[in-house]
């Protein structure tokens, strides 16, 4: 995508990264990475279980530490960091989306998604506001009210992406977001991401789905801890932007 390219800004950087895992038999789930992303770019990552896909998301939304390399997040390198600067950071510029949706049992969808904000401090006004626009976006302000056990798997998740966005993050990591959902509401997630892609977040998605893949504007392929390939690709569209194009296929008729 051009807004990907040229000056476009670095917003992580791996450089040189691997991961080791103790145990009794040491385990290296990933060998000397280097890769930058760009403001705007739309990454999936794909690789067969245990290429290291999950570890590399954990570094990449300053989960867990590198056992060596450096990482840095809009030019920061987050190994300087201390435990309560790391957790600000996370919360600041980095949204989450799991594949098991984490969301809180005992909330109902409205306070799921207020929750980062009440942790951030925004008041309560605010954070009514905030709310609505959110549910909006992932088209599910009737449901404001539901109990997350009163939702769709395709529901919960456009919840949790509703909370990943609470704080405004710079960038978006989803781990395997359509893995729990039938092939419907995993089109309808993904239509999501694109929609918000198309809206100027930078998005970071693992699947091993290639019909998920597909969303991305790059694919980076992993085998064995390393990256086998990494190349842009043409970005399936959301069905909003398809409609939007032909409509001036139709005006140039
Ligand atoms: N906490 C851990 N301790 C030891 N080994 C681990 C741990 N987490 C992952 N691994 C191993 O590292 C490899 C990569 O795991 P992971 O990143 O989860 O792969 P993927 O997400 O691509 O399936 C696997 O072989 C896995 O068994
Ligand atoms: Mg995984």
């Amino acid at each position: 995508m051009t807004k990907a390219q040229g000056m476009a800004k670095t917003v992580l950087r791996m450089a040189s990264v691997s991961k080791e895992y103790d145990g009794a038999t040491p385990f290296q789930a990933l060998k000397g990475l280097s890769f930058d992303v760009k403001e705007g770019e739309f990454v999936a990552i794909v690789g067969p279980s245990g290429s290291g896909k999950s570890t590399l998301l954990h570094l990449l939304g300053c989960l867990d530490m590198p056992t060596h390399g450096d990482i840095y997040l809009d030019g920061v390198d987050v190994s300087d960091l201390n435990d309560d600067a790391l957790a600000e950071i996370r919360r600041d510029k980095i949204g989450f989306v799991f594949q098991a949706f984490n969301l809180a049992p005992t909330l109902n969808v409205s306070k799921n998604v207020e929750l980062p904000l009440i942790i951030r401090g925004v008041d309560s006004g605010q954070r009514a506001q905030r709310v609505i626009e959110l549910l909006g976006l992932v088209g599910l302000k009737d449901k404001a009210q539901s109990m997350p056990s009163q939702l769709s798997g395709g529901e919960r998740q456009r919840v949790a992406i509703a909370r990943s966005l609470a704080n405004k993050p710079r960038i978006l990591l989803a781990d395997e977001p359509t893995g729990n959902l039938d092939s419907k509401s995993g089109k309808d997630v993904m239509d999501l991401f694109a929609k918000l892609w198309e809206q100027g977040i930078t998005v970071v998605l693992i699947t091993h789905e290639p019909q998920v893949a597909a969303y991305g504007s790059r694919v980076i392929h992993l085998k064995d801890g390393r990256i086998e390939s990494d190349l842009p690709q043409k970005p399936m569209k959301s069905d909003a932007e398809k409609l939007k194009h032909k409509g001036d296929w139709k005006k140039g008729d």
